[in-house]
């Protein structure tokens, strides 16, 4: 086609971005895929917000299936947020046979199973790396760059406001409730930020990476969670003075007979690589059994840096539809086992 065509379920932080995106890098986009790429519809609650359009015209709806059952729509990108909604509304562009690229972990992390499968059945690609780590390219990189290797450890700053958070109030003595407004201001926080301070959107985050590196269906329930609302300023003035930096930690072990999967705050030395990470910054280690150690670092929220991830997605989704091969491609564990299922 000369166009792909894209429409988006959300124009809040991510779906603004990934229209200003798509606008700027457009001659790029062009020359890897073929053809020009424009957002031509886009979901919002609000018709009577005023919205930044980088270019053209983007029609804007408050009913979704003037997005989801347009025929000329080639790609759905969800980037509204929540579960139940957004799951029905992904499964409809499934069943229209439109693409789906998507930055939740919510949903992914509880119902991607189910969605991937659906996607595979209707030979549509289902991307999300923009779900976990933001601009990291964390998922291809173990889904594809790793994908000879046994990961045995992943473990990682995955949430930007609590890194945000527990970054300023260490080292600029502000106070919690100042630094979280500010995140949310910022636009790194979720909806509800409960989510991000109580440890839940690391935890589907880190089911997600568990459940890529070792092949294995982790439920959300079997992740231990701790989060960071009860940490306070004299926790970290304390850890400061005994050289340790706090941080939210996510960790997915795997040893031969057990798999161990949990978000919690931890001290780390101060020469710790993952100590060094601040701000909205997230990180992951990864260990392989044939690579060793390896180190993935970049923005983990904000409006840009998921877009670029979005925006990739829909790269590799036009590439698959040039080849004919979309389906097989989303990223479909073939799980090894289940972890729930095991134990029993
Ligand atoms: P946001 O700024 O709150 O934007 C949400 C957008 O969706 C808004 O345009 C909103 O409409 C629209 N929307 C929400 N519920 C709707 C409904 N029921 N019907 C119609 N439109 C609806 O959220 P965001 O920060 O962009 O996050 C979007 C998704 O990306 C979430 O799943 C989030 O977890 C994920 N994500 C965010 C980041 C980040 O750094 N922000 C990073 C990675 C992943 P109005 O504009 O009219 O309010
Ligand atoms: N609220 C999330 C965070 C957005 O702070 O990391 C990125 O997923």
């Amino acid at each position: 086609s000369e166009q792909l065509a894209v429409g988006l379920l959300g124009y809040g932080t991510v779906g603004s971005g990934v229209a200003q995106i798509i606008h700027e890098h457009q001659e790029k986009l062009q020359h890897q895929i073929g053809c020009e790429v424009q957002v031509t519809k886009a979901l919002v609650s609000d018709m009577g917000k005023e919205r930044e359009v980088p270019s053209g015209h983007i029609e804007f709806t408050t009913d979704a299936d003037d997005v989801i059952n347009d025929p000329k729509i080639d790609v759905v990108v969800e980037v509204m947020g929540s579960i139940e909604q957004a799951r029905g509304y992904i499964l409809q562009a499934l069943n229209n046979h439109k693409h789906v690229v998507t930055a939740n972990k919510d949903l992914m992390a509880l119902h991607g199973t189910e969605l991937l499968q659906v996607a595979n059945d209707k030979r549509c690609d289902l991307f999300y790396e923009a779900s976990v780590a933001g601009g990291i390219p964390i998922l291809r990189s173990l889904t594809e760059g790793l994908a000879s290797d046994q990961i045995q450890k992943v473990m990682g700053i995955v949430n930007g406001t609590t890194n945000y958070i527990l970054t300023k109030m260490a080292n600029d003595n502000r106070s919690y409730d100042d630094v979280l407004a500010e995140a949310q201001e910022l636009g790194y926080a979720e909806a509800d930020p409960t989510a991000d301070v109580e440890g839940y959107d690391a935890a589907r985050k880190v089911a997600i990476l568990a459940t890529l590196s070792f092949s294995m269906n982790i439920d959300l329930d079997d992740v231990c969670v701790k989060g960071i609302s009860n940490v306070t300023e004299e926790d970290l003035a304390y850890s400061k003075q005994l050289g340790y930096t706090m941080k939210l930690i996510g960790l997915a072990n795997r040893t031969e007979d057990q798999v161990e999967v949990s978000v919690q705050p931890a001290l780390l030395p101060n020469e710790h690589p993952l100590a060094s990470v601040k701000d909205e910054f997230n990180a992951a280690y990864v260990y392989g059994e044939a690579v060793g150690e390896t180190m993935f670092y970049g923005p983990g929220a904000g409006k840009l840096p998921t877009a670029t991830a979005v925006v990739s997605d829909l790269v590799e989704v036009m590439k698959n539809m040039r080849l004919g091969v979309n389906g097989n491609s989303a990223v479909l564990p073939q799980y090894e086992k289940n972890l729930k299922a095991d134990e029993d």
